[in-house]
């Protein structure tokens, strides 16, 4: 296997895996970015999204091939020192009971509020359709989504 390069939160970063590894893998088991989380594997939880080029991606369905010369952040680059207006809001609206999905619902949310700064609440509900919490936190969310669209 010839190494490969990705510029993960703003550096590159070389990894030697198969390229049908999915990113999420070498994101948490090579580069040790275990913020984003494993759930279901199948791209149906949303626990494990990240961005490509903006874009909010599953990363357990994403061949790392895919991401190549692409722009990959994950919650570790969101901000410098995770003031971004919605891990702000997300503290001040208490948000998390386990916590568990919530890395991968702030990467979804940002997302959206990166293309979409002032979302409609059925704009936002839409958006975080398919980011699923077992703790039923969703109210909480979408609050903290609307704080931090100010
Ligand atoms: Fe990727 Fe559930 S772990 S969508």
């Amino acid at each position: 296997m010839d190494p490969i390069t990705l510029k993960v939160n703003g550096r590159d970063r070389q990894v030697t895996v198969a390229p049908d590894t999915p990113l999420l893998w070498v994101l948490r088991d090579t580069l040790e970015l275990t913020g984003t989380k494993f759930g279901c594997g199948v791209g149906q939880c949303g626990a494990c999204t990240v961005h490509v080029d903006g874009d909010a991606v599953r990363s357990c369905t994403t061949p790392v091939s895919q991401a190549v010369g692409k722009k990959i952040t994950t919650i570790e680059g969101l901000s410098a020192d995770s003031t971004h207006p919605l891990q702000v809001a997300w503290v001040a609206e208490d948000v998390p009971q386990c916590g568990y999905c919530q890395s991968g619902q702030i990467m979804q949310a940002a997302a959206l509020l990166a293309q979409k700064p002032h979302p409609s609440e059925t704009e936002v509900i839409e958006a975080m359709n398919g980011n699923l919490c077992r703790c039923g936190t969703y109210h909480r969310i979408r609050k903290a989504i609307a704080r931090a669209a100010g």
